[in-house]
């Protein structure tokens, strides 16, 4: 036993109070006392002890009272009672009231510190057991945390997810900006054989040429200006595991070509090196632009594509999957009350729902999930009003409706630049809050910016 066991002892024969005390002392217990049933119900409000021995005749509170609070307190606390008129009654109903063991006075001092160590013993047990079984419950939601929606479109995607799941097969996950395609890559790592090993990812878009090539496949020392010593690619350093290229659209041709051949020959060059290092990787991509438009427009080689392209995931916009609304909402006030540590998640108005249901949500779900953070802060108390979501979600029309078979392309490069617009005037032109809202790189918004041609 790590820390002592604390005892309270009530009595109201102070000699017998006194006695026990060293007693129990000696034996190395955390000893309280009461002497009376009264001043142990105080000392029950203030102090949590982990086992309690209680005369049951006293004036005032008895030792069925003690034990009603004991209950009340923490009813995995056992309760010794003892007594020096036995009467069966009393003992049937102590024990049938929960009382852990019922002694009759006078009794040898052995037997009473048996009993008082069993009953301790048994409730560490219990203390224990409740840890290993939040613990595992914590692990279990962990490991099953599937991502949330039942809508018809997204259901599809996340079956197709959860049969390529096992195979080493390449996934190209693409959507729109938010549409959740990083949360299915880590479900997709996470149902495959390699869920046990590192689930890696770098940005594409979010470094210049030259170092993401040095990133992705390392380099040997003095190869370039700053490389004061050999470094292992990611790709390298990831074997055995799972490696997430996001934004893989922004990737130059010149890296495209260096990923294909890694990836059919399962081995890279570091930058600098004349040898090659073997990897075991799974490769996952996502894009949020159309690729096959890329590769019209010659910024992406329909080889490295066709590569990539073994399986695509097609991540549907929010808005063509209304009907999860409610559930991603809830699902994100409920997160928001875990890490806040309150037991109640907020709740939502009924018009703050059809406030969400109205909005179109060019952001998709990062959107979603932002202005229920904004309106957690603004809203009084504990509900989430009309009033406190952001003026652009509260002031949309009903949400266009938009054909699912329709190519993505043409209008979401329109529809990004004009969230991106909206995030930026809502934030006062403030960049870096900006790309922090956006859920992007401040690097990643610059080029957007600059792609988009929205000036200073
Ligand atoms: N189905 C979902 N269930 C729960 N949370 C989700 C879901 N989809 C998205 N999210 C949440 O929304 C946010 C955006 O998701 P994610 O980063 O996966 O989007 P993305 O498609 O990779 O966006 P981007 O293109 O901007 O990188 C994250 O906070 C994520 O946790
Ligand atoms: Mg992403």
């Amino acid at each position: 036993m790590s820390s002592p066991v604390k005892i309270l002892l009530v009595d109201d024969e102070n000699g017998i109070l006194d006695t026990l005390k060293i007693l129990f002392r000696g034996e190395g217990y955390d000893v309280l006392t009461a002497n009376s049933g009264k001043a142990a119900l105080s000392a029950l409000e203030v102090e949590k002890p982990d086992i309690v021995l209680s005369d049951i005749r006293m004036p005032g509170a008895g030792g069925l009272d003690v034990m009603a609070k004991v209950r009340e307190v923490d009813p995995e606390i056992p309760v010794i009672l003892m007594t020096a008129q036995a009467s069966l009654q009393t003992a049937v109903r102590a024990v049938n009231e929960g009382a852990y063991y019922y002694l009759q006075k006078p009794f040898a001092n052995d037997e009473l510190l048996a009993i008082c160590r069993r009953a301790a013993e048994a409730r560490l047990l219990k203390v224990e057991n409740k840890r290993l079984k939040k613990e595992i419950k914590r692990r279990d939601t962990r490991g099953a945390k599937r991502p949330i929606g039942r809508s018809r479109p997204f259901v599809e995607v996340l079956k197709l997810a959860e049969t390529v799941a096992p195979t080493e097969s390449t996934v190209l996950i693409s959507g729109e900006s938010g549409t959740g395609k990083e949360v299915v890559a880590r479900y997709i790592h996470r149902l495959s054989d390699r869920a046990d090993r590192a689930f890696s990812s770098i940005n594409c878009g979010a470094l210049p040429e030259s170092l993401l090539e040095s990133e992705l496949f390392g380099h040997i020392k003095g190869s370039f200006t700053g490389a004061v010593r050999d470094k292992d690619g990611l790709l390298v350093a990831a074997s055995g595991g799972t490696f997430f290229l996001d934004e893989i659209g922004e990737m130059s041709p010149a890296t495209q070509v260096k990923l294909l051949r890694a990836i059919q020959e399962r081995e890279v060059t570091p930058v600098g090196a004349t040898d090659s290092v073997q990897i075991d990787v799974r490769i996952l991509a996502a894009t949020n632009r159309d690729l096959e438009e890329e590769i019209r427009r010659g910024a992406f080689r329909s080889d490295l594509y066709y590569r990539l392209n073994v399986i695509q995931l097609r991540l549907p916009p929010l808005r063509n999957r209304m009907e999860d609304i409610e559930l991603l909402a809830r699902h994100f006030l409920k997160g928001l009350a875990e890490r806040e540590g309150s037991a109640e998640p907020r709740e939502l108005e009924p018009e703050a729902l059809d406030v969400l249901r109205r909005y179109d949500w060019p952001g998709n779900v990062r959107e979603l999930e932002n202005a229920l953070e904004r309106a957690a802060v603004v809203a009084p108390g504990n509900q989430i009003t009309a009033a406190a979501l952001p003026d652009r979600v509260r002031e949309s029309r009903p949400a266009r409706v938009v054909d699912e078979e329709a190519p993505p392309n043409p209008t979401m490069e329109v529809i990004e630049r004009a969230y991106i617009l909206w995030v930026l005037e809502a934030e006062a032109g403030n960049k870096s809050r900006a790309a922090e809202v956006l859920g992007i790189d401040p690097s990643t918004l610059y080029r957007k910016l600059n792609r988009y041609g929205i000036g200073e």
